[in-house]
């Protein structure tokens, strides 16, 4: 059998046998391949984490573009700093301060989106066979970016105040005893990707103590922290101290992600390697995003247009939560108070990546929980993503997913009667919590 697989792979690809080792750890995510059935029109798409970019102002972009066109075109066109443009690293001090940071602009450095900021912190760090700690579930793309360079990824369980400080101690404590190296604690505690949740203010100083304690990096990434519905999250982690974290920010959420700017704040030594892993990488980021974001950060709104998103995003989560409770109301899901996305727990014994084509069938699309974890885990678990769909369109969506998973509660109760599915009750439905098996 291993033969006829490994002779399949090199008809398809003759030079199969020369590929590096890590590039085994690289292969398309559940996620990806939904991009392309999802796009079709009549699919009500639940699945991917687009921002709605079409909410942002008119002509505010098409300004900024003319006025930085006009005033430094050549400049705009040139290769840059490897670290980045000095106006743009001065400006995201400002955005950084509305999360309790206090940075230096010489100690930021420009990626290209958040994205590559991961990949250039996995290229300093990960040596294969390294563990790195993250959240289980996980962001999808840094499980990706991880894998690529052969860690280790160890899930950290959390619940409905984020990660859980006990856990990681545990965790590492576990870990350490294998004789294993753990390299960092990858994070996002804000409005987590793909479960909504946000870690707690009495939490972040526990959590930070261990990683410190352990030796350890700690690597916050939030690109969804300024996205708030009611009240905004505790200030981020790297606002406690300016040792032992690596913040991650973006401007894909809160402005566009087809510039591709993101950052990462990082102590003086990390920074000075940072820059050369990113001039090897791409000798600069691009000066064009980087001057026109610059501009539209001088003279617009800016505040005010991510008020705007904020106001948005949450009519779209009241609507995905209010359709939740109308058509799946034994089901259990978290109430994210930010963000894109909303986790779901389906019953016992429900297969949501098995499901996923009955729902495509059905014009809706999700994203399955298998694709968050490392470890295989997340079958009975989906993300669903409120950013992209008007409410109508998430009513929809939503009902179709109910009548999918209405099926398939039926067919399991059939054919496997002597098991019957517990289907979670109302009571341990979580309002403002996660469902109880966030681990
Ligand atoms: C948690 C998290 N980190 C990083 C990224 C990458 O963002 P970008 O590269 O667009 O800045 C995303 C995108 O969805 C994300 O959700």
């Amino acid at each position: 059998m291993k033969k006829l697989t490994e002779s399949t792979e090199i008809r398809l690809d003759p030079w199969m046998s020369l590929y590096a080792g890590r590039a085994s750890g690289l292969s398309a995510s559940e996620v990806r391949s939904l991009f392309a059935v999802a796009s079709r029109p009549e699919v009500v798409s639940l699945a991917g984490g687009m921002p709605f970019v079409t909410a942002l102002g008119d002509d505010v972009i098409q300004q900024a573009v003319g006025r930085v066109m006009s005033h430094s075109g050549a400049m705009a066109l040139q290769y840059g700093s490897g670290q980045g443009d000095p106006g743009l690293r001065e400006h995201i001090t400002e955005v950084m301060a509305l999360e309790g940071i206090a940075a230096n602009a010489d100690d930021v450095v420009i990626t290209t989106g958040s994205q590559q900021g991961l990949d250039l912190v996995a290229k300093l760090f990960i040596d294969p066979g390294d563990v790195i700690l993250a959240e289980g579930p996980s962001y999808v793309g840094a499980i990706g970016v991880f894998r690529s360079y052969q860690a280790d990824i160890v899930h950290v369980p959390f619940d409905h105040d984020g990660l859980n400080p006990q856990a990681l101690q545990d965790t590492i404590d576990r870990v350490t005893a294998e004789g294993k190296t753990i390299k960092f604690l990858y994070t996002i505690p804000d409005f987590h990707n793909p479960a909504g949740v946000t870690l707690s203010a009495s939490r972040r100083p526990e959590i930070l103590e261990i990683t410190k304690r352990h030796g350890i990096l700690l690597v916050e990434d939030n690109p969804y922290g300024l996205l708030y519905f009611d009240a905004p999250p505790p200030d981020a982690i790297r606002s406690i101290d300016d040792a032992g974290i690596l913040y991650l920010g973006s401007f894909s959420k809160t402005l566009a992600p087809g510039f591709r700017v993101g950052w990462i704040l990082a102590p003086h030594g990390i920074r000075e390697k940072l820059i050369l892993a990113q001039e090897s990488a791409v000798l600069s980021p691009s000066s064009f995003s980087q001057m026109v974001i610059s501009d539209y950060l001088a003279h617009s709104d800016w505040k005010g247009q991510i008020n705007i998103f904020r106001g948005l995003y949450r009519e779209r989560r009241d609507a995905m939560l209010d359709a939740l409770g109308e058509n799946l109301p034994n089901l259990s899901w978290t109430i994210p108070n930010g963000g894109f996305y909303v986790w779901l727990t389906l019953a016992p014994g429900m297969d949501s990546k098995a499901m996923l084509p009955l729902a495509v069938r059905e014009l809706v699309a999700y994203t399955p929980g298998t694709a968050f974890y490392a470890d295989g885990d997340g079958h009975s678990e989906i993300r669903l993503s409120f950013c992209y769909p008007t409410p109508a369109e998430i009513r929809v969506g939503v009902q179709r997913l109910a009548k999918v998973v209405g099926n398939e509660l039926s067919l399991l109760e059939t054919f496997h009667p002597t098991a019957p599915v517990r289907i979670p009750t109302k009571q341990s439905r979580h309002v403002s919590s996660p469902p109880p098996n966030l681990n």
